[in-house]
């Protein structure tokens, strides 16, 4: 199930923010929006578990996958010194991914921090559809892949924490702002859980249709450790279920946010 993936670049976005393209037909020609690829940063102890990271998008044709990645560790930090042709360990793609939306469908991504990596690839996905990004950072400096989402979405709103860059506050004022006034078909959100629940929460309100990508530390990646699971409703009991096989994306109105 694991294979090598070879490195075609390793770009420096901003400071602690890499673009890393890999070589893999499998990934490129199977994964959807949402899924990630488990990866293999080192043979050390410290390093022995894999690394989740979400898949940012294909290129069909070259046969290549790209993701982007924050500095965090130590894995982070060795995936951030490979070079062109090095070859990594990845398991992938894995998860089960976003719902993708209906042709003519009005769609709203809300991402914050590294959790806007995989609502691009959904966005590029979603041809056909109406689509507005609403993206929150720190600051400026941390602000990336700016372009490809403004090609990617008809509407792009990014704001800062500390309006460095773009609107100041969080990105869910602006959201709700937009609320106010439109109701999307769907909306999709990846980010820090207190973002998320806003989100969730005012889209449960309203009946919106919503699915949140959760983030969660894992051990093994495919279903086998329980290391990452998370409380989802059943009715009216809930049950635990795995955010590496059942998830990473939920429906808001499942997840029970600890
Ligand atoms: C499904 C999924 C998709 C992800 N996609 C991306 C992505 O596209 N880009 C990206 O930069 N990161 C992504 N992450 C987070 C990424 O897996 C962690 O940043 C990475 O494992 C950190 O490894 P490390 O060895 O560098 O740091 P470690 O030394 O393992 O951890 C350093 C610190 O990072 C934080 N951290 C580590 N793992 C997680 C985690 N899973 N969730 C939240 N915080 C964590 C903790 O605060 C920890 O103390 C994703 C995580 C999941 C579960
Ligand atoms: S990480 Fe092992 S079950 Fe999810």
């Amino acid at each position: 199930m694991n294979f090598n993936a070879v490195v075609v670049k390793n770009e420096k976005l901003a400071e602690n923010i890499y673009l890393l393209r890999l070589k893999s037909e499998k990934i490129s020609h199977n994964a959807a929006p949402g899924q990630f690829v488990n990866i293999k940063c080192c043979d050390g102890l410290d390093t022995y578990l894999r690394r989740p990271v979400s898949i940012l998008r294909t290129h069909g044709p070259e046969n290549t996958f790209d993701i982007a990645f924050m500095v965090r560790g130590k894995g982070t930090r060795i995936l951030s010194c490979l070079k062109e042709g090095d070859a990594v360990d990845c398991i992938g793609p894995l998860g089960r991914g976003f719902t993708l939306p209906e042709k003519g469908e009005r769609i709203c991504v809300v991402g914050g921090g590294i959790g806007i990596f995989p609502l691009l690839y959904l966005l590029e996905k979603s041809a056909g559809a109406y689509k507005a990004a609403f993206l929150g950072f720190r600051s400026g400096g941390l602000v990336v892949l700016g372009k490809d989402f403004e090609k990617a979405a008809d509407q792009l709103i990014i704001s800062t924490d500390d309006g460095s860059f773009g609107e100041k506050g969080p990105v869910t004022t602006p959201f709700l702002k937009y609320l106010e006034k439109e109701r999307p078909d769907r909306v999709y959100t990846c980010g820090p859980a207190p973002m998320m629940i806003k989100v969730a929460d005012a889209c449960n309100e309203r009946g919106i249709f919503c699915e949140v990508s959760m983030e969660q530390r894992m051990g093994c990646g495919i279903g086998a450790c329980l290391v990452c699971v998370c409380r989802i409703k059943h009715n009216d009991d809930w049950a635990y279920e795995r955010i590496c096989r059942d998830g990473p994306v939920f429906r808001a109105e499942e997840v029970i946010f600890e």
